[in-house]
């Protein structure tokens, strides 16, 4: 539907296309949105000041106008270990390679959006960053690094960004008639309700799907958006805004020997200390800045240590494992209130694949919500919005708005087959397309690859699959239970298995999704498509990988992954 990825800026005939000389490009890579939505602000911004701007999604743009390229403000995320977002993999790749032109004349900026509780923390924007000047082009404005606090370093970067545009460009201002205008950048939901205002959704079911006998805790939840206007299609996410648990804050707050009920300022706003925690700040997840503030105030020489670039695998341990509350167990400190809330991460809202269709639930949003769970030394660790949303009760509030995500579309043609792969909690946005397909009577076939543990305590909505196999509206499913015998069989092992037919559905114009884990289970999936490709498609390794390729410039191999 997006395929040229601009296709959100209406085309409008302009009296003239205006060179690249006198215009400024945003170009964009994002997996969730975030860096499309800066970029899209800084076009829009630009716009305004009088500049021509193109707006262009990095999988969309021609890599053989890099060359002829004068202002370029670039805006792109880090996928969690230091991978691009997927409609940046080929630009990243062709800027890296020997085939990148010198670029001399070239004026750039780079907004790097990352999350510093990752070691790989905004790698590919610094990677971008620092390539372009080697080709010789001329930094602009200095690289920033925006944490998942985005706007903290967005705001001041677009600004700067903005402001060196216009110097820059200011020889040739373009009469008012030759500017694309970039037009509404229009906001697929229109409704009042935002991230930063969010709407509150009741919560109408709260129900376990998997087993009660130590298996992970997986709900599905469903929530009313009535009378709130917004509209989501299937694939897009429902983000949510949670509260910490309270026992954490309070444990915080006894480690720290401070009041909760103690007035604190920050930045123009007062709230207790108690709610700075609860609702303002991250303390669930544990981030290099942290880590560093508290160091130097606990005096912890061997917690400095860590930070030394050569001890990255450590830091990174430390950072994917552990929670603020354990570091000051660890390494005790006194922290003046103010201090300790401002040297922690604003709280940021956790995006949810949406597993419903609207055409078949109406107002409702459903979701699947795996509750995060883990021990470190002795103590019990939760993620805060998955324990948010499963320790809510019907009728309870949550807020919530929506995230849309262009990328992950079911084909507008509903004779194309689909196929599904999401292991694990990754079903959610298939539990979607099946309502969808059902509810509209697409032709095409469906078929879904399903992952989990066990088949009688975690297969998730087996009932609803069982019917829709039933009923026809799922034409194959294959599963994937990887603890039910000695060795692990994953979904990958049951692509390579199908490959034949997965191949002629593909050469059949097919569809294919994948959603869930990023670090494991995509990058094997991805692995055994290529190589299904080569096998049954008679090819080599190279052209199995272009091939795969291609179907991803194409629209046809999409993923929703984290
Ligand atoms: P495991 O935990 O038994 O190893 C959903 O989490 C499912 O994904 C589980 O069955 C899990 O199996 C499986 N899984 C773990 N690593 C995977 C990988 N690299 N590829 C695909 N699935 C994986």
């Amino acid at each position: 539907a997006h395929a040229d990825g601009t296709a959100r800026i209406p085309a409008v005939p302009a009296a003239r296309e205006p060179a690249a000389q006198e215009r400024l490009t945003v170009l964009y890579g994002s997996q969730t949105g975030n860096s499309r939505r800066l970029a899209e602000k800084l076009a829009r911004d630009a716009e305004g000041a009088g500049l021509a701007v193109r707006l262009v999604r990095a999988d969309a743009y021609t890599q053989r106008e890099l060359k002829n390229e004068r202002h370029l403000a670039i805006v792109i995320s880090t996928q969690g270990d230091g991978d691009p977002p997927d409609d940046a993999r080929g630009f990243v790749e062709f800027l890296a390679g020997k085939r990148a032109p010198q670029l001399p004349e070239l004026k750039y900026t780079v907004l790097a959006l990352g999350d510093s509780s990752y070691p790989q923390f905004c790698a590919i924007g610094r990677k971008l960053d620092a390539r372009l000047a080697e080709l010789g082009a001329t930094r602009l404005v200095a690289l920033a690094e925006a944490d998942l606090d985005l706007e903290t370093v967005a705001a001041p970067w677009l600004e700067r960004a903005l402001a060196a545009a216009r110097e820059a460009l200011k020889a040739g201002t373009p009469r008012a008639a030759t500017v694309t205008p970039l037009r509404a950048v229009a906001p697929s939901h229109a409704s009042e309700w935002t991230r930063e205002r969010p709407f509150a959704a009741e919560l109408l079911v709260n129900q376990r799907i998997t087993a009660r006998d130590g298996t992970r805790d997986v709900r599905h939840l469903e929530l009313s958006l009535e009378g709130s206007g917004l509209a989501y299609e299937p694939g897009d996410a429902l983000g949510v805004w949670p509260t910490n648990p309270p026992q954490l804050v309070e444990a915080v707050l006894e480690a720290l020997h401070l009041d909760g009920g103690a007035a604190v300022a920050l930045a123009g706003e007062t709230h207790s200390l108690r709610d700075w925690l609860l609702a303002r700040r991250e303390l669930t997840k544990l981030a290099r800045p942290f880590v560093a503030a508290h160091a130097a105030q606990a005096r912890a020489a061997d917690l400095n240590r860590l930070l030394a670039p050569d001890r990255a695998s450590e830091l990174g341990a430390l950072l994917q494992g552990h929670q603020v509350i354990d570091l000051l167990r660890a390494h005790p400190a006194e922290w003046p209130a103010e201090e300790f809330v401002a040297a922690l991460r604003p709280l940021t809202p956790r995006l949810y694949s949406i597993a419903s269709s609207r055409k078949a639930v109406g107002d409702e949003v459903h979701l699947t919500v795996a509750r995060l769970e883990y021990e470190t030394f002795g103590h019990a660790h939760v993620g805060a919005a998955s324990a948010f949303l499963a320790a809510r009760e019907d009728g309870a509030s949550v807020p919530v708005f929506l995230e849309s995500n262009e990328r992950f579309r079911l084909p507008r043609d509903g004779a194309r087959d689909v196929i599904m792969i999401g292991p694990g909690t990754g079903v959610a946005p298939f539990r979607g397309f099946a309502q969808e397909r059902a509810s509209v009577g697409a032709r095409g076939r469906n078929w879904l690859f399903f992952g989990n543990p066990y088949f009688d305590r975690d297969f998730l909505y087996q009932l609803e699959w069982q019917a829709a196999l039933k009923d026809g509206s799922l034409h194959r499913l294959d599963l994937a239970f990887s603890r039910d015998q000695p060795q692990k069989i994953y979904v990958q092992d049951r692509l390579r298995e199908r490959g034949r037919e997965l191949y002629d559905w593909l050469e059949n114009g097919a569809h294919l999704y994948v959603c869930g884990d990023a670090t494991r289970m995509a990058k094997d999936v991805h692995a055994a498509l290529v190589d299904l490709v080569a096998e049954h498609g008679g090819r080599e390794r190279e052209q199995a990988v272009e091939y795969v390729d291609a179907l991803q410039q194409q629209g046809r191999y999409a993923r929703d992954v984290y």
